[in-house]
């Protein structure tokens, strides 16, 4: 893979000793205080990695603390029941990183000593390239370096580069190299987080704070004025997509639905259903909208419209797999995805 540093600045041993220590200072006085970053652990590192992944910092710190007050280590975490564990995680989203997560605890609080390497990690469940790099740079001192979004961000303004990604997920790949030649041999764990924080809290998207940035010295586009040009990411169309959502209560309590265990996305999660159950179709009578949402979903604008359904007797309805009534003390104990607790507790209120 093509290394950019070769091609750009920052070629002279001397450039990149000072880039290191100005970066590694300025993440030393600056850095967030972050409760993974208190009295850290291999542990703590793997759980907020974990949430971190396509989940926003201050979104994460709320689950965190109260991850760690319920499963303080590996073992308490591997011992816990997966709907436990799954109502620990509820509204951060992207369930499989909370199975994946529990099952790791169970290998890993299984084995007498935890590897330390790239590969060992990567065999474990939900640990890709990323994950496997933060935790064995920051628990482990292993040089190696991490690409996410925040790092292409950063790279791409230092060098410039104008090559057009085809999505951030191919330009993170793609600057894994660059990323690599960068790194601080002594300090990989601490580089890698600098790199990061720079790019959340300082070179942001929009509007990057230049001025004081600690390697503006080393930053071509930066010096240029030019930095909000990059990274440069092929625009991609977004998808229209509209969905009905059903309100049926009866005297056992509210509908919902969540998929079997052996679908991946979603099992174990409720949602209010998108389809009624089939001996309802025919009975079903007055509709009317409770609610109308917009989200978006990756590269898909969902518009959705909640639909009461009434006037129906509930003890003429066969539940098929999948769904069930939910009294409202229920419905507190239940997962339920974020935003279904959110619109399911708007209607109620
Ligand atoms: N984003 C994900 N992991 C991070 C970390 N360890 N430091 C800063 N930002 C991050």
């Amino acid at each position: 893979m093509k290394n950019h540093r070769s091609e750009y600045n920052l070629k002279k041993p001397e450039d990149l000793y000072k880039f290191r220590s100005s970066i590694l200072s300025w993440y030393r006085f600056h850095k967030r205080e972050l409760p993974w970053r208190k009295s850290p652990s291999l542990y703590k590192t793997v759980v907020s990695e974990f949430m971190l992944q396509q989940t926003r910092v201050v979104t994460v710190i709320p689950y965190f603390e109260n991850w760690i007050r319920n499963y303080p280590d590996f073992l308490s975490l591997a011992k816990a029941s997966e709907d436990e564990v799954l109502k620990s995680w509820e509204g951060l989203g992207y369930y499989s990183r909370a199975r994946n997560l529990h099952n790791l605890a169970k290998i890993v609080s299984s084995w007498k000593k935890v590897p330390d390497s790239m590969e060992a990690w990567k065999a474990l469940p939900g640990v890709g390239p990323y994950i496997a790099a933060a935790v064995t740079s920051i628990a482990f001192q292993k040089v190696e370096a991490v690409c996410d979004g925040n790092v292409v961000r950063v790279l791409t303004r230092i060098f410039s580069i104008t090559e057009k990604f085809k999505d951030g997920a191919t330009a993170q790949k793609k600057l894994q190299t660059t990323a690599q030649s960068l790194i601080d041999q002594d300090h990989p764990g601490d580089f890698n987080q600098a790199m990061m924080e720079l790019g959340a809290i300082q070179c942001f998207r929009q509007s990057p704070i230049c001025l004081t940035c600690p390697v503006l010295n080393f930053c071509t586009s930066g010096q240029a004025g030019a930095a909000e040009q990059f990274p440069k990411l092929e625009k991609k169309k977004k998808k229209k997509k509209s969905i009905h959502r059903y309100w049926i209560e009866s005297d056992k309590g509210l509908l919902l639905f969540s998929n079997p265990r052996s679908k991946k996305r979603l099992s174990g999660i409720y949602e209010l259903p998108e389809s009624m159950p089939s001996s309802m179709e025919s009975k079903k009578e007055a509709e009317k909208i409770l609610l109308t949402k917009k989200r978006t979903i990756g590269n898909v604008d969902y518009l959705e419209k909640i639909i009461e359904i009434s006037n129906y007797a509930e003890n003429e309805i066969e539940l098929e797999c999948g769904y069930r009534w939910a009294s409202r003390k229920e419905i507190n104990k239940l997962t339920l995805s974020g935003p279904h607790r959110k619109w399911i507790q708007e209607i109620l209120d």
